[in-house]
């Protein structure tokens, strides 16, 4: 990433807030998805949301000023990104991870990460707090299922596990991953291992994918319960990154010890490149980790690959999944 050099560059850094905010009212009132079927005036999206046009008209001011839609003579259409990504059932829709985790979770707690990066406070104890309470649960996976669906097929669909029989997916929220493994690779058995109020949410998402039979439940917390042993494949998606570092050991040891010889461990999770700073998305997702918990770490592929080899992998070299955002490294426990 260039240094910034105008006053403009800073403003538009210090003002991102309120454009990320507008994002979020117009997902709260499904904007995009009355847009859906082509523009619309302000008074009849007045009509669609039930906000007075005059209000509204700030609204689609700001969304219009920024990108997210577009002014044409007296109606607005999506942008092409708000069409494909942000309409509710449209295929590439991931609307509901922005609406309910970002918006209404993660935006809200960033007022606590002074707090955590001194190391006198968080917004929640650790995740365990926060989800423990059952409609933030509720709230959080079903954003993050929605989130990590397209992740979890690509994959899925460049991850062969054949012969692979059982896989423990550690904090597997939604069970997005183990779905879509489970639904590639027929011979699979998946254990989904997370809070309770979490592995409840879960059990619906397999069942409707009609995996409910392949896909077992465990709940509890993964730093303090008995893993399953035998296991041909372990996932720790997006885990590592949630936990603070000493919990990170205990996690990779329990990973070893849950393996069978030749088993293979998959991490997909936020990691910053190895030389260069960024990219911008991991770091800040690593950042917004400080608001819920000060002994979160940041990682790179490269030192994350050390933690690995120092509990006995043998990590292959770490793979974009998401562009700017995660990345997986793959590692086979030794089969002997
Ligand atoms: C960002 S979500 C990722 C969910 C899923 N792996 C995915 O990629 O879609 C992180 C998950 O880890 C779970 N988690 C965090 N700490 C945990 C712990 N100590 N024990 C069990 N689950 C944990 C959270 O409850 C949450 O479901």
């Amino acid at each position: 990433m260039r240094a910034v050099t105008e006053r403009r560059e800073l403003s538009s850094i210090a003002y991102g807030f309120m454009a990320s905010k507008a994002l979020f009212a117009a997902l709260g009132v499904d904007l995009f998805t009355h847009l859906a079927a082509g523009p619309r005036t302000a008074a009849e999206l007045s009509d669609d949301t039930g906000i007075a046009a005059h209000r509204l008209r700030t609204l689609l001011h700001a969304l219009s000023a920024v990108g997210l839609i577009v002014a044409e003579g007296q109606s607005y259409a999506n942008a092409p990104a708000c069409q494909r990504y942000l309409v509710r059932g449209a295929p590439g829709d991931f609307g509901e991870y922005f609406r309910l985790q970002v918006a209404q979770q993660i935006y809200p707690a960033l007022v606590h990460l002074d707090a955590g990066l001194a190391g006198t406070g968080a917004a929640f104890n650790t995740f365990a707090d926060l989800l423990s309470r059952p409609a933030e649960a509720r709230m959080f996976t079903a954003a993050q299922h929605a989130g990590s669906q397209a992740a979890a097929r690509v994959l899925a669909a460049r991850t062969p596990l054949e012969g692979a029989r059982t896989m423990l997916d550690v904090g597997g929220g939604s069970g997005a991953f183990s779905i879509a493994l489970c639904t590639r690779n027929p011979s699979l058995h998946a254990t989904v291992v997370d809070f309770p109020a979490v592995v409840d949410v879960a059990r619906t998402y397999s069942e409707e994918a009609g995996l409910g039979g392949r896909i077992d439940l465990l709940p509890g917390d993964a730093v303090h319960i008995q893993w399953p042993s035998e296991q041909d494949v372990v996932l720790l998606s997006y885990l590592l990154s949630a936990l603070g570092d000493t919990e990170i050991d205990v996690v990779l040891a329990k990973a070893q010890t849950s393996l069978a010889p030749g088993g293979l461990l998959i991490v997909h999770d936020f990691m910053l490149d190895d030389v260069a700073p960024g990219p911008a998305f991991a770091a800040l997702w690593f950042l917004q980790y400080l608001a819920y918990r000060s002994d979160g770490v940041s990682f790179s592929a490269d030192a994350l690959s050390g933690r690995l080899r120092d509990h006995g992998f043998v990590p292959a070299p770490s793979e974009v999944l998401i562009p700017e955002t995660t990345k997986t490294i793959l590692c086979r426990k030794a089969s002997t």
